[in-house]
């Protein structure tokens, strides 16, 4: 049966969206303690900070700032730094900075966490934990950046309603710019926790739901969620998060400018040496047009245009998970994209993870998992 009355439902009628079916989860909380407005920044550690700035310049980010332990990037649009590189031992994901309207709600939060709230940039932090374990930053007053110069949208002749008379199309071949830090996608082997606590402690809500066509009576395994800032738009996804044996970092995104840009920002990498990871493609869950490429210490990031902005008045959509239902066109999703071939590493996962009885994997999962990406 299709979801209960939704003030606006674009999911009906389309080829994979429906709705709930009666009684399953309502993606949002009743009485969220926050409303979180953005994900503001991403951090990671990195062994080579040179290697790292070539990357970030090459996939098209600005730098803010170069130490001799720390790397700030930055997109064009005005808004805080979105990634800060520390120089470590090991390569690795640090966790995300998503942002509060206020002081008061930064302290807000900190009660219900038990945690404390610290000085922070021009305003105040909480560093909580999320169900997985990651850390996860909320601060009010991260210092703002004045815009960058950056080209314009091309004008596109399309159907009957041209927009460029009398002019050539000359989209330059380098580099894209980066305007922004979209999203950050998070595996998990709690799932059913992690979201719920997103939705209760940061007060995102769904635009999203996948589950396993097997197993829809379990619940979901992927959530795409956004910020709920009442009737502006935002994001489809600031954060997604699916079940799987591993936790941590699956990839980020970036918004460029226009499909151009992904496709010319794209060779850009492919003619430095980068190795693509999938694409160029179109989304289903969020329509954003893609490319995803592995940074030189094989953490899978993207390029993104065109992505899907929704207020608060959609209801989640719900749809199984399958590699076929991950674009509406594009080339086949490779094996990459879906985790690589198992190796030792990804044995030991599974092991500790089926040995784990407080998570949401068991065999069944798994192999309903292992189906969905092979279907
Ligand atoms: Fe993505």
């Amino acid at each position: 049966m299709p979801a209960g009355p939704g003030p606006a439902d674009v999911h009906s009628a389309l080829h994979s969206e429906r709705g709930a079916l009666r009684g399953e989860h309502p993606g949002r909380a009743r009485n969220p303690v926050i409303k979180v407005s953005a994900l503001g920044r991403l951090e990671f550690v990195k062994t080579d900070l040179d290697r790292a700035e070539r990357f970030a310049r090459d996939f098209g980010f600005a730098v803010h700032e170069r130490r001799p332990d720390r790397l700030t990037l930055r997109g064009t649009w005005p808004g805080p730094a979105c990634l800060v590189i520390h120089r470590g031992r090991n390569a690795r994901f640090v966790g995300p900075t998503f942002v509060a309207d206020s002081v008061g709600d930064v302290r807000r939060l900190a009660r219900w966490a038990g945690a404390n709230v610290l000085p922070y940039e021009d305003g105040e932090a909480v560093q909580v934990t999320d169900p997985s374990g990651l850390p996860v930053r909320v601060v009010a007053g991260l210092a703002p950046l004045a815009a960058l110069p950056e080209r314009d949208p091309l004008l596109l002749n399309t159907g009957a309603k041209p927009a460029r008379i009398n002019a050539a199309q000359r989209p330059p071949r380098s580099a894209a710019e980066v305007q922004r830090l979209g999203h950050v996608v998070l595996e998990t082997t709690r799932f059913r926790q992690a979201l719920d606590w997103y939705l209760q402690a940061l007060g995102l809500i769904v635009s999203d739901f996948l589950y396993l066509d097997e197993l829809r009576g379990r619940g979901p395994t992927m959530a795409f969620l956004r910020c709920d800032l009442g009737s502006v738009p935002v994001d489809h996804h600031t954060l997604a998060m699916h079940l799987g044996p591993r936790v941590g970092y699956v990839h980020s995104a970036y918004q460029v400018t226009d499909l151009d840009a992904v496709a010319a920002g794209g060779e850009h990498l492919a003619a430095q040496g980068y190795r693509r990871v999938w694409g160029v493609g179109r989304h289903i869950q969020g329509s954003q047009i893609f490319d995803y490429w592995r940074d030189p210490d094989r953490m899978m990031v993207e390029h993104y245009a065109d992505g899907d902005l929704f207020d608060d008045s959609l209801e989640p959509g719900w749809a199984p998970m399958s590699a076929g239902g991950l674009a509406q066109w594009g080339p086949p999703v490779s094996r990459d994209f879906l985790g690589g071939r198992p190796g030792p590493g990804m044995v030991a996962a599974l092991l500790k993870a089926l040995g784990d009885k407080s998570n949401d994997i068991d065999k069944d999962t798994l192999h309903a998992l292992a189906k969905a990406m092979a279907a």
